[in-house]
């Protein structure tokens, strides 16, 4: 059995699919377009594996995604593949527009078209799993109750309206065309191959570095994080047992205002890896400009996924960023290549691409 993995060089795709060949059997076609945000050094462990087969293409290439399809007759398909960084959808937004709505729009349409010819069984079996956010939901005021899956959508920056856009399409493939669709909309992931253009990574970077730590605004804007190992598992969750049509929001009932992260980064790094002259890094926190549109509040109300499919995450926010901080120290050289650009060389120097 296989499943067909977009976007698993990034960040959540990468650790999903290293998650994934270490706790099952089956095959995973891995189709990254590695943008700046894929980094085949993430997937270094898995170079011969015969388990993994990684094709550099992009999900908009209907003829491409066709063709996997056909020859690899995936049972599921898992979609991560996305333009991810708000700041980057603020500055320039067209690659969000063609990536997260033109893309997922073909790759709709290549699914249905392979799941329309599967035999009985198969395609009563299959799964297309669309991996969402929480910021499709909008901003909430500090009282207001956490986001469930009912929320209205409110999107506020590029990145959120194109994900919104997404999410739609998926619904509409589902009612319409009886496409077995999951959704999933997760708040602020951290973890291990973070690229370091995220708050948590450019901390701990920026930090290391001796430089400045840029907080937007008054640093109040408050979000749930999830250590990346419980997003993966709960959508294995969802893929084994979520109820095609459903969406399931992922959360980790952390909630923290960025300046509260920034702190946390800083004392872990005072701890683990002290400065010389004995300052705290903190000293190197600087306010900066906010974010146009920055929404203030998000919040995961994530009782569905637990009550209905057993899911909870398992690391506390004080366990999760322990684990994030002792790992970027721990992989100075991954770190390294990314700020150098070297990583964007690995997939013609290391790798085997399909
Ligand atoms: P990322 O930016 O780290 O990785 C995205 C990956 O998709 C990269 O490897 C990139 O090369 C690939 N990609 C981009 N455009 C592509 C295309 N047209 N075709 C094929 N591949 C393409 O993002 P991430 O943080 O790993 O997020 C993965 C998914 O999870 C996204 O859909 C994102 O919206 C969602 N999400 C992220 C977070 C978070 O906190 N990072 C939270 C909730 C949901
Ligand atoms: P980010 O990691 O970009 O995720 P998102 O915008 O998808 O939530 O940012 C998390 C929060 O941190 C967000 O409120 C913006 C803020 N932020 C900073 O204050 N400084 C920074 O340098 C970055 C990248 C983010």
């Amino acid at each position: 059995m296989t499943i067909l993995v977009t976007g698993g060089a990034g960040f959540i795709g990468a650790n999903f699919v290293l998650d994934w060949l270490a706790q099952s059997d089956e095959s995973v076609i891995n189709l990254d377009k590695l943008t700046y945000a894929g980094n085949l050094e993430t997937l270094a462990s898995l170079q011969g594996s015969a388990r993994h087969v990684f094709v550099q293409g992009d999900i908009g290439d209907a003829d491409l995604v066709a063709s996997l399809l056909a020859q690899h007759r995936p049972r599921a398909v898992l979609n991560f593949a996305a333009e991810s960084h708000v700041d980057r959808s603020i500055h320039s937004p067209e690659d969000f527009i063609q990536t997260n709505i033109v893309g997922t729009f073909r790759l709709l349409e290549a699914v249905r078209a392979y799941w329309g010819n599967l035999e009985s069984a198969a395609k009563t079996a299959f799964r297309l799993l669309h991996v969402s956010t929480d910021e499709v939901y909008g901003s909430l005021s500090a009282s207001d109750p956490a986001f469930t899956e009912t929320h209205r959508y409110e999107p506020n920056s590029p990145y959120s309206a194109s994900k919104a856009a997404s999410d739609h399409l998926v619904r509409a493939y589902h009612h319409t065309y009886g496409l077995p669709i999951l959704t999933t909309n997760c708040s602020n992931n951290y973890g291990p191959y973070h690229f370091p253009e995220k708050l948590i990574p450019l901390m701990i970077v920026n930090a290391l570095a001796g430089k400045a730590l840029p907080v937007y605004g008054d640093g109040l804007q408050v979000r749930d994080w999830l250590y990346v190992k419980d997003h993966c598992s709960a959508i294995r969750r969802v893929l084994d047992a979520g109820k095609p049509g459903e969406v399931y929001n992922v959360g980790g009932w952390n909630e923290k205002p960025n300046i509260d992260i920034v702190h946390t980064v800083c004392a872990l790094l005072d701890e683990m890896r002290p400065k010389a002259d004995g300052a705290s890094y903190s000293t190197q926190i600087t306010s900066v400009k906010d974010r146009p549109g920055h929404d203030r509040r998000y919040a995961i109300d994530a009782s569905k996924i637990e009550r209905e499919l057993g899911w909870k995450p398992a690391e506390t926010f004080d366990s999760g960023i322990r684990k994030t901080v002792q790992w970027y120290l721990a992989n100075p050289e991954w770190v390294a290549h990314v700020q150098s650009g070297a990583y964007r060389e690995w997939v013609q120097t290391q790798y085997a691409v399909a």
